[in-house]
C-alpha cells in the first residue's frame, strides 16, 4: 500500500496520479475527503494518526518520521504525526501547513484520496482547492474552543463547493476530561449554524487524534458515545450523486491530430457516459455528430464513463477546439456570456466590480468582469447584506460577464462544468473561486447578428487601416494635446479619425461615473467598447484617458484586437504634471479637496512595455507627434496598399 504526497501546484501530475491510482484500484469504491479547521485543531495529526494506525506508512517513511519527531517535534519522545503530513521544511519551521497535499491510501474496505488543507486564515484558497473535488469534509473542532469563525467559514465553503457530507470531529476530547456535555454542546452549536447549508449528513465524533481515541477503533474512554470510529465511518458512508448518472459532459482538453488521417478530441469524461454510435453536440456551436470511436492507449472502448480519460473520434469533421464541451444533445449545457454566481474572494486586495479578470473553467477561459455585486453572504448567520466590495475570505452573490460566451452547467447540476476561478491578469494569482448558479435571462435572448461588411472592408473604403491609438498617462501629462495634434495631421492628409477624450466623455456617456476604482474600470470598459465600434467602422480612433490600471488597458487591447490597438504612454513625471497643473486640480488634490486623484491618493500603473513610449520632459509637442508618426510609418511600411500619404 502506498502513501503519496503531492502539492496542488503539481495539478497535472496529481490528475495523472489520481487516474493511475484509480485505474489500479477500480474495484473498490473511492472516497475523496478533505480535512479543515483552524490552526492547531490537529488536522495534520489526525491524518498522520489515520495513516500510522492503519499501517499505511512505508517502513522508511516511518524511520524518517521518528528521526524528524526528535528533531522538530513538539511531543517529546512521541512520534509527532503532524510531521508525517506537513511535507515542506518551511512549513515545519513556521509550524503551519501552507499548501494542499493530496494523499492516497486504502484499507481492505475502501480507497481514499485526502486533501489536507491548511487552517490559517489567509489560506482559505487552498482549502477551496482541496474541497472542489471532495465528497466529504472532516471539520475539526478543538473541544476546548468549540465552533469558531473559521469552522463556520470552512463549512460554508465546503457547502458552496458541493460537499454534502460532514464529519464534525471534536478533537482533543481528552483535554476536556472526555466530557459528554462539552461534546453535546458543540454538536448543538454546529447544528444551529449548519441548518441552512444543505448537508445530507453531519456525523459528530469525539476524538483524540494525538492518543488515537475513536480514530480507528472505538475508545473505552468515551463509553457514552455509541457512534462509529472515524475510520469506520469513512469506510462505510455512502456518498450519493455519482457523476455517472448525470448528462454526458466532455470538456475537450486538446485536439489530437498526429497525422492527416486521425483527428480526435482528448479529455476526461466529466459526467455521464458515452458509447460508440451515440449522438453528441458541441455545446459551444450547437453542431452535432456521432461518436465513431472511443480511443485509449489500451485499445478502443465501447463505452466511456465519468472519470475516464479518452480520445473521442467523431463521424463528421466538426469545428471543435480546446475548451469546447461535447454534450448529450437532449441535455445541453448553457452557453452564455452573463451569469449569476457565488464567489469566494481570496485576494488581499478587495474585489472591485468592473475590473477585468481571466475567468477559467474546467478547460475554457475568457476575459471577464464582475458586472454586479448583489450581496455579501454573512458568515455568522448566512444572511445576505448589501455590499460594494468583498474582502479576503468573504463570500458574495455576483453577476459575471465574459467577453466571449462560455459553455457551462449550473454548479448544482454539475460540479465539474459549473465551477470557475478568477485570475488576476497581472499577478496571475487566483483571486476567487466561483460556483455558477444560472445564466442571466437578459443574455439568453440576445444573439449576434452577422454583419457582412467587416472592419477591413470599411477601412479599405477609407483607404486606411483601422487603428486605436490609446494614450495613457497622468492628468496634465499632455495626452490630449498630442492626440489633438496627431488628429489634425491625419485629418489633413485625408484620414478618417475620431478623438475620444476622458474629460469630454465624462460630460455625456460617462457622466454617471466618478473616480473610484470601480467607476474608472467601468469608464474604461465603455470607452473601449466605443473605440471598438469606431474601429469596426474603419476609423482611426485616438483615445485619451488616464486609464491608470494595467488590467483595464489589457482588457481594451483584447477587446479591440492586438493588431489595431497601439498603447502610447505619455510619460510625464508627477512633479511636472503637478507643476503645470493646467486645470488647477493638483493644487486642490494635494490640499485634500479632491479625493481619489491619480498620483495623489489613487495609483497610476505605468505600462510595462508600451508600444510607443513618449518621455515628454524637454520635448516639444511637435517632436512627440513626430515620434508617433515615425513609429506608425515604420509599422505600416509593410502595408502594401495604404502606405502612401498619411503614414497609416
Ligand atoms: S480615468 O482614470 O477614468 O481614465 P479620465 O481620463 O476619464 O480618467 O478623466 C480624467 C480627467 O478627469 C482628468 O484629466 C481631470 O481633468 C479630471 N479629474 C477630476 N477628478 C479627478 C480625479 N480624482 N482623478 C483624476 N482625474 C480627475
Amino acid at each position: 500500500m502506498t502513501v503519496q504526497t503531492l502539492r496542488a501546484n503539481e495539478q497535472t501530475s496529481v490528475v495523472e496520479d489520481v487516474r493511475g491510482y484509480l485505474a489500479a484500484q477500480e474495484k473498490k469504491t473511492l472516497l475523496r475527503f478533505l480535512t479543515c479547521g483552524s490552526v492547531d485543531d490537529g488536522k495534520s495529526t489526525l491524518i498522520g494518526r489515520l495513516l500510522y494506525d492503519t499501517k499505511l506508512i512505508f517502513e522508511d517513511q516511518l524511520a524518517t518520521l521518528e528521526k524528524d519527531s526528535r528533531k522538530h517535534g513538539t511531543n517529546g519522545a512521541d512520534v509527532d504525526f503532524a510531521l508525517l503530513v506537513d511535507g515542506l521544511e518551511a512549513e515545519r519551521e513556521q509550524g503551519i501547513t501552507i499548501d494542499v497535499a493530496y494523499r492516497f491510501f486504502a484499507t481492505p474496505k475502501r480507497k481514499f484520496i485526502v486533501a489536507d488543507t491548511p487552517g490559517h486564515e489567509q489560506y482559505t484558497r487552498n482549502m477551496a482547492t482541496g474541497a472542489s473535488t471532495a465528497d466529504l469534509a472532516i471539520v475539526l473542532v478543538d473541544a476546548r474552543r468549540g465552533i469558531l469563525k473559521q469552522t463556520r467559514r470552512h463549512s460554508i465553503i465546503a457547502s458552496l463547493l458541493g460537499i454534502r457530507h460532514i464529519v464534525l470531529a471534536v478533537n482533543k476530547i481528552d483535554l476536556v476530561g472526555f466530557s459528554p456535555d462539552v461534546f453535546s454542546q458543540i454538536i448543538a452549536d454546529y447544528r444551529d449554524f449548519a441548518v441552512g447549508l444543505g448537508f445530507s449528513s453531519v456525523v459528530a465524533i469525539p476524538l483524540s487524534a494525538r492518543h488515537g481515541d475513536n480514530v480507528i477503533t472505538r475508545s473505552k474512554r468515551t463509553p457514552w458515545y455509541a457512534g462509529p470510529s472515524l475510520l469506520e465511518h469513512l469506510e462505510t458512508i455512502v456518498v450519493d450523486g455519482r457523476d455517472n448518472d448525470r448528462p454526458f459532459r466532455f470538456p475537450v482538453q486538446y485536439v489530437n491530430r498526429p497525422n492527416l488521417d486521425f483527428r480526435g478530441f482528448a479529455g476526461t469524461v466529466a459526467s455521464g457516459s458515452v458509447a460508440a454510435g451515440d449522438e453528441i453536440v458541441v455545446a459551444n456551436s450547437g453542431r452535432s455528430s456521432r461518436i465513431k470511436r472511443i480511443v485509449t492507449l489500451a485499445g478502443d472502448l465501447p463505452v466511456a464513463v465519468a472519470g475516464q480519460a479518452v480520445t473521442l473520434v467523431l463521424e463528421d469533421e466538426l469545428d471543435v477546439s480546446r475548451g469546447n464541451i461535447l454534450a448529450a444533445p437532449d441535455a445541453r449545457p448553457h452557453v452564455a456570456d452573463q451569469f449569476a454566481a457565488k464567489l469566494v474572494w481570496f485576494d488581499e486586495r478587495p474585489l472591485s466590480p468592473g475590473r477585468s479578470y481571466i475567468l477559467r473553467t474546467a478547460t475554457d477561459q475568457a476575459s471577464a468582469a464582475v458586472s454586479a455585486l448583489k450581496a455579501r453572504v454573512e458568515i455568522h448567520d448566512l444572511g445576505e447584506t448589501e455590499a460594494s466590495s468583498l474582502l479576503m475570505n468573504e463570500v458574495g452573490l455576483v453577476e459575471i460577464s465574459t467577453q466571449t460566451p462560455i459553455a457551462f452547467d449550473s454548479f448544482h447540476d454539475n460540479r465539474a462544468t459549473g465551477a470557475f476561478v478568477l485570475i488576476d491578469r497581472l499577478t496571475n494569482a487566483t483571486v476567487a473561486a466561483g460556483m455558477i448558479q444560472n445564466p442571466l435571462r437578459r443574455a439568453e435572448n440576445i444573439h449576434w447578428h452577422a454583419i457582412e461588411i467587416d472592419r477591413q472592408a470599411r477601412a479599405a473604403q477609407k483607404q486606411q487601416r483601422a487603428k486605436v491609438l490609446w494614450f495613457t498617462g497622468l492628468s496634465g501629462s499632455g495626452k490630449s494635446t498630442i492626440a489633438n495634434l496627431i488628429d489634425k495631421k491625419l485629418n489633413s492628409t485625408g484620414r478618417h479619425t475620431f478623438v475620444l477624450d476622458g474629460d469630454n466623455l465624462r460630460h455625456g456617456l460617462n457622466r454617471d461615473l466618478g473616480f473610484t476604482q470601480t467607476d474608472r474600470a467601468e469608464n474604461i470598459r465603455r470607452v473601449a467598447e466605443v473605440a471598438k465600434l469606431m474601429a469596426d467602422a474603419g476609423l482611426i480612433v485616438l483615445v485619451s484617458f488616464i486609464s491608470p490600471f494595467r488590467a483595464e488597458r489589457q482588457m481594451a487591447r483584447e477587446l479591440i484586437g492586438d493588431e489595431e490597438f497601439v498603447e502610447i504612454f505619455v510619460d510625464t513625471p508627477f512633479e511636472e504634471c503637478a507643476a503645470r497643473d493646467p486645470k488647477g486640480l493638483y493644487k486642490r488634490a494635494l490640499a485634500g479637496e479632491i479625493r481619489d486623484f491619480t498620483g495623489v491618493d489613487s495609483p497610476y500603473e505605468s505600462p510595462e512595455i508600451a508600444d510607443i513610449h513618449l518621455a515628454t520632459l524637454g520635448k516639444t509637442p511637435e517632436e512627440l507627434v513626430e515620434q508617433v508618426e515615425i513609429w506608425l510609418r515604420e509599422k505600416d511600411v509593410a502595408s502594401e496598399q495604404y502606405d502612401s500619404g498619411g503614414g497609416i
